[in-house]
């Protein structure tokens, strides 16, 4: 009797530390209360586009981003959901609250073994742009492949003749391989060329990141290709395309020209703050000076603003102060830039778009949208009052 009753209080403690278990794991999997609301569409649900971007189309917005599971990191794809650019957000301190319409999934992954975009990808901040020359809606995006990380680092190019799609990939590469900066002199490409990886074992040193500056990782890539992860695009006044994405590890940004298709790369490119760790970049041009806002490295933990400004896409760039300000500046207010959204209202120009991640539910991930301000000298400030 005495080892029926012990069983029994055994099992029933099991049985309460297991409901305990489920309790904190979906406690844990639900947005913290504190978080902001979702970004709802008109059927309800939250605006599952994340690392995206919002273009105008046709009387329309059109907003492509991420399609995140619930549970994972893998992918689904990207999703498109769409509002008549006529809609005034409901409240105008919340300008993505908008009808969106959603569309579903406008590029999939597949189920092809082998193929870049197997189920079990991760396809991040997608892009799309309209190219006049090919009369296609032209997808680009980071992709890493199915069971490698993120160490593939490779950037997606897909297309559509419709901005609905269906996008058909198109292919996968790094970008400019054996090819080095515009801006290498040839002694710059000998210096980098004298580096050798093994003398630099050790990362962080003071030693290794005067190396990473002088090109010890783009040399290391330099037959392969060069790493393209965190991601955008940017075409400018005269038509010339830009990609724009973290290269070298992480550890320095790159600004490649896009063949005029969109579908390749012209071989010339520029690095930005060598070794300066940023990702997430988001660019604009205003009165002919380039604004570009991103991210430190710290995974989906949100982390300080930085901010560039150059006169030219080539460089120099000049670092400034992050432009955010309000209580949790210091954190980008829990979010990291994802897209610079242009003409969202008839009082502002340009709205700093940034996703607030939720790494244990990545589609419940949530998006901050606030308004770029300029001080007279003309540098942008992001303030968020509350
Ligand atoms: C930060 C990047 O900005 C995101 O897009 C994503 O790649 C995460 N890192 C992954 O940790």
């Amino acid at each position: 009797m005495k080892h029926i009753l012990t069983l029994a209080l055994c099992l029933f403690s099991l049985m309460i530390s297991a409901q305990e278990q489920t309790d904190n794991r979906s406690r844990r999997h639900r947005p913290r209360p504190q978080m902001m609301a979702p970004t709802l569409d008109v059927e309800g649900h939250h605006v599952n586009a994340h690392g995206g971007c919002i273009i105008a189309h046709e009387g329309q917005w059109l907003w492509y981003g991420e399609a995140r599971p619930d549970r994972g990191f893998t992918s689904l794809g990207v999703n498109l959901y769409t509002a008549p650019i006529d809609s005034l957000p409901a409240d105008a301190s919340h300008p993505l609250q908008r009808p969106w319409q959603p569309r579903g999934l406008v590029l999939s992954v597949v189920d092809e073994a082998g193929s870049p975009i197997e189920r079990g990808c991760i396809i991040e901040r997608p892009k799309v742009l309209w190219n006049a020359h090919t009369n296609l809606f032209v997808m680009i995006f980071h992709l890493e492949l199915k069971g490698r990380g993120y160490e593939a680092a490779m950037t997606g190019f897909a297309t559509s003749s419709t901005p609905e799609g269906p996008f058909i990939f198109h292919h996968a590469q790094r970008p400019n391989a054996n090819t080095w900066p515009e801006d290498f002199s040839e002694a710059n490409i000998q210096k980098a060329q004298a580096l050798n990886e093994a003398d630099y074992a050790k990362w962080w040193t003071p030693e290794w990141r005067v190396a990473v500056a002088d090109g010890l990782l783009l040399k290391r890539d330099i037959s392969r290709g060069q790493m393209s992860r965190d991601m955008t695009v940017f075409v400018d006044d005269d038509g010339t395309a830009w990609h724009i994405y973290s290269s070298e590890e992480n550890l320095t940004l790159q600004a490649a020209e896009l063949t005029s298709d969109y579908l390749g790369y012209t071989g010339r490119y520029y690095r930005i703050a060598a070794g300066g760790q940023n990702e997430a970049p988001c660019i604009f041009k205003r009165d002919g000076t380039y604004w570009l806002i991103c991210s430190g490295c710290t995974g989906w933990d949100p982390n300080e603003a930085r901010m560039f400004s150059a006169r030219n896409i080539a460089g120099p760039w000049t670092q400034h102060p992050s432009p955010m300000r309000g209580p949790n500046a210091a954190k980008t207010f829990g979010g990291q830039g994802t897209w610079i959204w242009a003409a969202p209202s008839p009082s502002t120009d340009l709205f700093f778009m940034a996703d607030i991640w939720f790494p244990r539910s990545l589609s419940q991930s949530r998006h901050l949208c606030l308004p770029i301000r300029f001080h007279d000298d003309g540098t942008p400030v992001i303030e968020k009052v509350q």
